[in-house]
C-alpha cells in the first residue's frame, strides 16, 4: 500500500453547524486527496492537501472525450463518535470495473480504501450527525494528457473531494414523482451504461429537464433497443412490490449496480420477502397499477438512500402507487439501512468499515 502524504490546511473554513441547511453536493472540505498516474511510475505520490482548484491544459483528454470515473459512498459518526464507511470495499470494486470498461489504469482496492479512509480522517470534524446527514464522499479520476486525438490518455488524477450533505432530493424521505422517459434513451447494452461516468448522466439532462419543468423528480429509463423493459432511475436503481414480491430489473450491462441496490436485495431476502432480479416491462407496471397490485415503488441509491416513489407518469397515463405515501417496505428498508450505517442496528453482514 502506497503512503499518504498529507499536508493539513492553515486556514480551515468554519463547518457548518446542525441549524445549516445542507443541500446535497454545495459544500466542501478542508482538504482532498490526489495521486497521479503515468505509465513508467503507474499510480504514485498519493497526497492529501488544502482543497483546491487543480490546473489542467485546456487540451486535457477529460474535457474532450469525457474519460472519467466516479464514485459516490458516505460516512457516518455514531452517536459513541465512531466513524463508519459503508461497504467501501464495494465502491473499489466497482470503480475499477468502471475503470477497466473505460480504459484507465485500475486503482489497487487497498490504495482506494485506504485513501478513502485517510482523507475522512484528516476531515472526520465535517461529518455531520443530524438525522438524514452523512458526509459524502466523491472519488474520481480524469484522464489529464494534453492531446486532441482519440485514445487512452496516457496520464491520470485520481481525486477524492468530501462534501456534508443532507437529504438528495428536496422531498427528503416523501414520496418522488417520477417520469417514465419514452423519447431519449440513457444507455445501450455494450455501451457505458454499467460504469460510473459523467457520459451516462449527461445523456440525462435533457429528459430531467423535461421531466422537472412537468412536475416530475427524477426520469426512469427504459431500455435503448425496445423502449419496453425499465433499466434504472439514473441517480438510483428502482424496485417495486407487485403482489408480495420485491421485483427489480436484472443488471444487464446498461443499468449501474448500485451498492444500495444489492444492500436491499439481501435485506429484502433476509426478511423472508420473494425477490426476483428480471426484466420488468412498462406494460406490466401499468397492468399491476390498474389492477392495484402494484404495492410500493422505491428507488435506491448512496446520495438517495431509499426514496419512496408515489406517482409514476407514461406518456399520457398518471399511475399513484399506493395512498401516494410512504410503502411500509421503504420506511423498513431506510430504518435498517440508515440504522446499520450508523452503527444502531446489528450489522449482521459487516457491511461497515471503521
Ligand atoms: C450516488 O448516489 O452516489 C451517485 O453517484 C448518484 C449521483 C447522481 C449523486
Amino acid at each position: 500500500m502506497l503512503d499518504i502524504k498529507i499536508e493539513k490546511t492553515t486556514n480551515p473554513k468554519p463547518i457548518p453547524g446542525p441549524e445549516d441547511p445542507l443541500v446535497f453536493g454545495t459544500i466542501f472540505t478542508d482538504h482532498m486527496y490526489v495521486m497521479e498516474y503515468c505509465p513508467e511510475k503507474g499510480w504514485h505520490d498519493p497526497a492529501i492537501m488544502p482543497y483546491q482548484p487543480i490546473s489542467l491544459a485546456p487540451s486535457a483528454m477529460v474535457f474532450h472525450y469525457g474519460q472519467e470515473m466516479f464514485e459516490g459512498l458516505k460516512a457516518y459518526k455514531t452517536e459513541d463518535g465512531r466513524i463508519l464507511l459503508f461497504r467501501p470495499d464495494k465502491n473499489a470494486e466497482r470503480a475499477n470495473n468502471s475503470n477497466r470498461r473505460l480504459m484507465i489504469p485500475e486503482i489497487d482496492p487497498e490504495d482506494f480504501i485506504n485513501a478513502v479512509k485517510t482523507i475522512v480522517e484528516v476531515d472526520q470534524a465535517w461529518i455531520p450527525t443530524k438525522p438524514g446527514t452523512s458526509l459524502y464522499v466523491r472519488p474520481f479520476v480524469i484522464a489529464t494528457d494534453p492531446f486532441l486525438g482519440v485514445r487512452p490518455s496516457n496520464t491520470y488524477k485520481f481525486i477524492i473531494i468530501l462534501s456534508p450533505v443532507g437529504a438528495y432530493y428536496p422531498e427528503g424521505l416523501n414520496p418522488v414523482k417520477i417520469w417514465i422517459e419514452d423519447k431519449y434513451v440513457r444507455a445501450v447494452r455494450g455501451g457505458i451504461g454499467e460504469a460510473k461516468t459523467g457520459g451516462n448522466y449527461v445523456a440525462s439532462l435533457a429528459a430531467q429537464i423535461k421531466a422537472h419543468d412537468e412536475g416530475y423528480s427524477q426520469v426512469l429509463w427504459l431500455d435503448g433497443v425496445e423502449r419496453k423493459y425499465i433499466e434504472e432511475v439514473g441517480a438510483m436503481n428502482i424496485f417495486f412490490k407487485i403482489n408480495g414480491t420485491v421485483v427489480t430489473p436484472v443488471l444487464n450491462g446498461s443499468i449501474l449496480p448500485g451498492v444500495t441496490r444489492d444492500t436491499c436485495i439481501a435485506l429484502c431476502k433476509e426478511w423472508g420477502l420473494p425477490v426476483e432480479e428480471r426484466r420488468v416491462s412498462v406494460e406490466e407496471l401499468e397492468a399491476a397499477a390498474k389492477d392495484g397490485s402494484l404495492e410500493e415503488v422505491w428507488g435506491t441509491g448512496t446520495a438517495a438512500v431509499i426514496s419512496p416513489v408515489g406517482h409514476l407518469r407514461y406518456e399520457d397515463d398518471v399511475f399513484q402507487i399506493g395512498d401516494g405515501g410512504i410503502g411500509q417496505i421503504s420506511q423498513k428498508l431506510y430504518d435498517t439501512v440508515t440504522g446499520i450505517q450508523l452503527g444502531k442496528v446489528e450489522d449482521k453482514y459487516g457491511w461497515t468499515v471503521e
